[in-house]
């Protein structure tokens, strides 16, 4: 230990109360031992550090800073020096306002196209997620302020996040599941890690010694510090036993007198304690130095902007561009309709919401692209019913148009973390604003604005598509460049877009049953499923158009990865991304019919050629075998793919790899599903075959009183009438408030209150609420309402007097 002559001078109070913040966002000091208190914010895609009032809602302001586009969007630069460098601006900004941990890389794959936080992540794919996230990383590093990677781990789902039992085959969960942080803690190195709220295979995330002990600190070699996510703390001692070092925000001081408790009873070895100081010190001490060498409270705001411009400019996907209808022609009259050309939809919305230093908005820059603009109609009301009005004013514009641009999107009620989506629908109102205008003028180019997949039954309506994502605060410019050729697209999707939801793998298990989700479609999510299942989608994985073409050629593929040649074959300067996947020609353990193992993004003049290497690694043939506990290589030939999506192979070549010859880990006859390939649809027989024991019960049980962790939402079968009143307010105001538009503080009450466990009440209310109070509560819902009711007031009473003698 590094800091045993510090630990050694601490009493055991002393270090218990460094184990959780002493606010909402900062950790506890000790002044007399010259310990500082640090401070931990939000987030991926920029800082958003509150000064004042605190919440992890994405409620009250926070300080300026540059809003980056976000992960979803950034993943489609495929580009890990770009990563790198909007981690190195994050770095700098978290240094100028005195953060010490930044919340974020998060990382979690995209399982389902409705998780409501799919805008933060980056990947359906863990290879692509966990490079692009260690560059993140390594950027925000390099300030000696501490990067987060989080959700660890098996966080899809935003439906029942703090109680959700996820359960996952362990190849599953390795292959898919853990890979991309795999990658991004063993090459990003990241300071800190946040695990989720969700239980994994039974365990609290933060709790569960295989996850935490096995994985993370012995086989990958973590010696950072673990922070769970926002309340998301079960039973404190348990959780510091795995080696979660600290519970965010503060209880008050509740759960360090449990810790304190837990080792003079003998249950928590002192040891474990001290080694959790230890790697915290660690983090407070390396993570102070950021402010000594390099502190300056002023950043550039414009060279900042200019960053994030530049990074939404590599990421925005050109999707269809029928009879080249982009870049726009300088002479074309353009109609710009769409309420979001007025007022962008550039970020997510939830704990990772930034207060921009500035922000573009399609209007007000326009007139710098020398577009031939003949007026603007929003078309559409951001959260309103369809106005016919405002259709008929659009159509009357787009008449008079050459090229209709319609700026259209997802808003970001329906898109926020908390919830996930309902449907990958569009919102009607901009559905029959398109109908309406593919009659006046079917020379559309749709600009979208979304975080995630969304179905496009409206695809044959516009003639051109450019997606922007949600590009940050100069997305907009950044969009224009693109429209008229200033900048040629280069970006490819990091997700599949199924032709309808109904198609994708998890449909059926998502987000699962009331106590948990069944993850029965295995290793065959995204681009794996729909490419072995030979599932048609609207676009696939890897997927992009350029103003200019390019030609693949001479593949060489030897031991140490695969060699060709790319030629700009177009008439334009442009960029490509050429991807490695990589597929097994045995059978004899059920595999995807080819996985990303590599990319590369080139740039090349047009006309110009060069040589491409992309190198194999470690986990170019690696799987994971269940009967030998651990990674293994499986003799036989491969086959070496070079494309341009994983729907477009233009090379293909074969080696043979020595395997590592392990017994074969399943028995074929028993998971058909999965050797087919097929796996939308698998039987809980077949799915509990594959985890190798049977699965628990998926309902809640109605029959106990309501305890610690039973959600709120669970009050509708419980045996007092207290509950039931309150569960019938809570989905009263809750139908009340989406009836009068309030969509937002309807999603509110959803998450923060519905779905929340009994115990998020003690562990995200500072302390104004603790487990004794809590104790009341459940007295109260569970039929002793006056019982329940006298023991709160009473542990109110002396809560509050112990506080008066402080
Ligand atoms: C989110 C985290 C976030 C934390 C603090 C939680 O609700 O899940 O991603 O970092 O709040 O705001």
């Amino acid at each position: 230990m590094k800091y045993r002559d510090l630990i050694k001078n601490m009493t055991l109070e002393e270090k218990a109360s460094l184990m959780s913040g002493k606010d909402f966002w900062q950790t506890q000091e000790i002044e007399s031992l010259e310990i500082p208190s640090i401070f931990l914010a939000d987030g991926p895609h920029g800082i958003r550090k509150q000064a004042e009032e605190a919440d992890h809602l994405g409620l009250n302001p926070s300080l300026p800073a540059t809003c980056f586009p976000t992960a979803a969007t950034v993943a489609n630069s495929w580009n890990v020096e770009l990563g790198e460098k909007i981690g190195h601006y994050l770095g700098k900004e978290a240094v100028a306002q005195k953060l010490n941990v930044l919340l974020g890389p998060g990382i979690n794959m995209k399982r389902d196209p409705l998780c409501g936080r799919n805008f933060e992540y980056f990947s359906e794919d863990p290879y692509l997620a966990g490079k692009l996230a260690a560059g993140y990383i390594t950027g925000i590093q390099e300030h000696g302020v501490s990067a987060c990677v989080k959700h660890f781990a098996a966080n899809n789902q935003e439906e029942r996040r703090m109680s959700i039992d996820t359960i996952v085959d362990e190849r599953t969960l390795r292959e898919i599941y853990l890979t991309a942080f795999e990658i991004a803690i063993t090459e990003g190195k990241p300071l800190t890690v946040m695990s989720s709220y969700n239980k994994l295979n039974g365990a609290y995330t933060n709790e569960n010694l295989h996850l935490m002990q096995e994985i993370l600190r012995e086989q990958w070699g973590y010696e950072g510090v673990v922070v769970t996510d926002w309340g998301g703390s079960n039973d404190r001692v348990a959780g510091l036993i795995a080696g979660n070092e600290l519970e965010m925000p503060t209880t008050g001081g509740e759960t360090n007198a449990e810790i304190v408790q837990a080792v003079k009873s003998g249950k928590l070895d002192v040891e474990v304690l001290d080694q959790c100081v230890d790697r915290l010190l660690q983090l407070i001490f390396t993570t102070e130095q950021a402010f000594a060498s390099e502190y300056k409270p002023i950043i550039d705001i414009n060279e900042h902007h200019a960053a994030a411009q530049q990074a939404a400019e590599e990421s925005i996907v050109l999707l269809k561009n029928k009879g080249s209808i982009l870049p726009l022609k300088p002479a074309s009259k353009v109609a710009i309709i769409g309420q979001f050309a007025e007022q962008p939809r550039y970020q997510g919305a939830g704990s990772s919401i930034v207060n921009p230093t500035k922000l573009d908005n399609t209007l007000q820059v326009l007139e710098q692209f020398g577009i031939n603009s003949i007026g603007y109609e929003p078309g559409f009301e951001r959260y309103g019913k369809k106005s016919s009005n405002k259709i008929a004013r659009a159509c009357e514009l787009a008449k008079q148009a050459d090229v209709v641009l319609l700026y259209i999107g997802l808003d970001e009620v329906t898109e926020a973390e908390g919830l996930d989506r309902q449907n990958m629908r569009l919102p009607a109102s901009q559905i029959t604003l398109l109908d309406a205008l593919y009659e006046a003028n079917p020379n559309i180019v749709a600009v979208l604005s979304c975080g995630a997949a969304i179905e496009m039954p409206w695809i044959h309506q516009v003639k051109g598509l450019l997606h922007g994502y949600l590009s940050g605060q100069a997305g907009a410019k950044a969009i224009l460049r693109v429209l008229t050729g200033e900048v040629n697209p280069s970006g490819k999707l990091a997700e599949t877009y199924p032709l309808r939801y109904a198609d994708t793998p998890s449909a059926r298990n998502f987000p699962g049953k009331e106590v948990s989700v069944e993850y029965r479609e295995a290793l065959f999510i995204g681009y794996r499923y729909y490419d072995t299942a030979n599932v048609n989608v609207l676009y696939p994985f890897g997927y992009g158009l350029s103003y200019t073409s390019f030609a693949y050629s001479d593949l060489a593929v030897d031991a140490s990865g695969a060699t060709f040649k790319i030629t700009n074959s177009g008439e334009r300067d442009g960029m490509e991304i050429a991807q490695l996947y990589v597929g097994c020609t045995s059978s004899d353990i059920f595999r995807v019919k080819k996985e990303l193992k590599g990319f590369s993004k080139i740039f090349l003049r047009a006309g110009e050629s060069k040589t491409v290497h992309i190198s194999f690694d470690d986990k170019t043939f690696r799987y994971f075998n269940v009967k030998t506990d651990r990674w293994e290589v499986e003799n036989g030939d491969y086959i070496t793919m070079i494309g341009a999506s994983s729907a477009d192979i233009r090379l293909q070549g074969s080696l043979h790899v020595a395997g590592s010859n392990a017994p074969l880990p399943y028995e074929a006859s028993k998971l058909q599903s999965y050797y087919s390939g097929k796996a939308s649809n698998v039987s809980q027989t077949e799915f509990e075959q594959l985890l190798g024991h049977p699965v628990s019960t998926t309902t809640w049980d109605r029959t106990h009183p309501l305890g610690y962790n039973d959600t709120i939402a669970q009050c509708q079968y419980a045996k007092g009438w207290f509950a039931r009143f309150a569960f019938h307010m809570i989905t009263f105001a809750h139908w009340f408030l989406q009836k009068i538009g309030k969509r937002s503080t309807a999603n509110l009450i959803m998450m923060s209150v519905y779905h929340m466990p009994f115990r998020g009440i003690a562990r995200m209310t500072g302390g104004i609420v603790n487990m004794q109070m809590l104790d009341g509560m459940l007295m109260m819902v569970n039929g002793s309402f006056f019982k329940g009711l006298r023991h709160l007031l009473k542990e109110r009473k002396k809560l509050m007097q112990m506080a008066k003698s402080k």
